[in-house]
Parts: structure tokens; sequence; C-alpha cells
């Protein structure tokens, strides 16, 4: 019924005003990611479209609302959701964040940061694995960016995310340009950070922009991906290259051909990583 679920090579998020000319226009883009919550939600996605899409294109899907670093019960109405969705349209594989996103039974409807404590890993550890269970495969966990440290912390990012990996069975999914904005607002070392990756567990990158709000950057998905997020792409492509990547853009939308223009970009950087540095 549909096409290869097969994922390779830089795709772009697919976003609701870019539907219609993808379709049209079907123009060669290696896989599309779509955001589970919209689709979930009146006026995302319609189930027209997304299996029109999957017709075609190899699909994954990023979500936000598992809310797995939370204390909160698990949200199963919600994973019920996310599993018919991932199974109806054969979706190459599900993703959201090392975050939680609700707290006695509130939404912050944002990415909120965990302490990088035993006690937080172990609960996301443990959450992690009744989510695959449930649905029945891996699933990948993505880096987020932070605005606040906490002071109790006892591990750093990368033990943190490596042990994720390792103790819950799960994949990772690595947001380069997340990694930058918290270097910048935080001083930590992004290079030592990609140079301790678990790199068997990375089966995704993200590139995105960030906005420069002068004494900080945020992660607005807003922008063209930044010249130094460039560089540290490229070094994660020299350490493990063709890592299938997402250029992801939310906020201030460019036309189709402005994201495919990114993406080649990024389709440039891995095809010189895995050729082995020739141009
Ligand atoms: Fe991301």
């Amino acid at each position: 019924m549909f096409g290869s679920n097969k994922i390779s090579g830089t795709g772009i998020g697919l976003r609701t005003p870019h539907i219609q000319q993808i379709l049209t226009e079907q123009p060669d883009i290696p896989w599309l990611e779509i955001l589970a919550d919209n689709h979930l939600c009146t006026g995302g996605i319609t189930p027209a479209h997304l299996h029109a899409i999957r017709e075609r294109y190899p699909v994954t899907m990023h979500c936000v609302s598992m809310s797995l670093g939370a204390t909160d019960p698990i949200d199963w109405d919600y994973m019920a959701q996310i599993k018919r969705v991932a199974n109806t349209y054969d979706i190459s594989w599900i993703s959201d964040h090392i975050c939680f996103t609700s707290a006695g039974n509130r939404h912050a409807h944002d990415l909120l940061p965990l302490p990088y404590t035993e006690e937080a890993l172990t609960n996301l550890i443990e959450r992690t694995k009744q989510v695959q269970d449930y649905l029945g495969r891996r699933i990948l966990l993505e880096n987020a960016t932070n605005y606040i440290e906490f002071n109790h912390s006892t591990l750093t990012e990368i033990e943190f995310i490596s042990e994720l990996a390792k103790q819950a069975d799960c994949d990772l999914l690595f947001d380069v340009n997340n990694v930058y904005v918290n270097q910048q607002n935080h001083g930590i070392d992004a290079v030592n950070i990609i140079n301790q990756l678990p790199l068997e567990r990375i089966k995704e990158i993200h590139l995105a922009g960030f906005d420069d709000r002068g004494d900080y950057l945020l992660d607005a998905h807003n922008n063209k991906v930044a010249d130094p997020v460039w560089q540290l792409y490229q070094q994660l492509q020299q350490r493990k290259p063709g890592i299938p990547t997402q250029i992801e853009w939310d906020n201030d939308l460019p036309d189709l051909a402005t994201l495919m223009g990114e993406a080649a970009k990024a389709q440039k950087i891995m095809n010189q990583a895995v050729n082995g540095g020739e141009k």
C-alpha cells in the first residue's frame, strides 16, 4: 500500500503550508518528518494527506508530549494515538525528547529540562522501557535545549544521555543546533559532547536555526542553520558518516525551495563524509 519506509539522506520537516506543493510537484526529498502532535490535532495534516504523502515518501514521527521525564502517570491515551498513527502509516521511527512536559497533570506545552541525577535518569529509563514495550519498537530520544541548569545535577549531559541509551535500550536523535545553543548559553563544550556520543545509538540528526536574543540564544527553529552549527554537523558526520538528517524549521516558515536548499547543503556535507572527504 505504501512505498518504502527506509530512511537515508537528508529530509525536511513536513509543515502544513507545504503539503499541497509537495503532493502536486512530488519533489525529490529523501524523507519527511511529521510532528505527531500536529497530526493528532484538528487543523493538522489530514489522514488523506498523510496517506498520499506516505505513498511517495518515507516518514518519521516526532513527538513532544510523551513527557518521559515526568513523574505523572504516562498518558496511555496519547500513546495509543501515537501507536495507531505509526502502525496505520508504516512510520519508520518515532522520536521524542529528553525532558518533561507535564507536572501535576498540567501540560506545560514546552520541553522542560531534567536535572542530571541518578533519580531522574532511573525514572526516565523506566518510562522509556514501558513506552517501547507498548509500541513494540525502540524510540529515539533527543537532547533538548536547557535555559537553566540544576545545582544538584551529579552527572554530565553526555553521561546522562549515554546511560539512558544503554539502560533503556533506546536510540538517540542528536540535535546539533541544540548542543550549540547550550554551549553558547551555558559554556559547555559541544565538540567534547559530540566526541563522546554513543554513535551506534544515533539514528537521526536535527539541524535548525536559532534566534539570537542578545544575551542568550533561543532554539526558535526560525532561521537558516548557522555556520558554527554546520561545522559541528560536519564533525559529527565525519565521526559516523551517513547519519540521516532532518532540517527543522517551524517559525517564520520559508518557501519549500529554501528548506530544500538547507537539506541539500546538509546532503553535500554528508556525501563528503561518506566519501572520505572527497569533494
Ligand atoms: Fe530537534
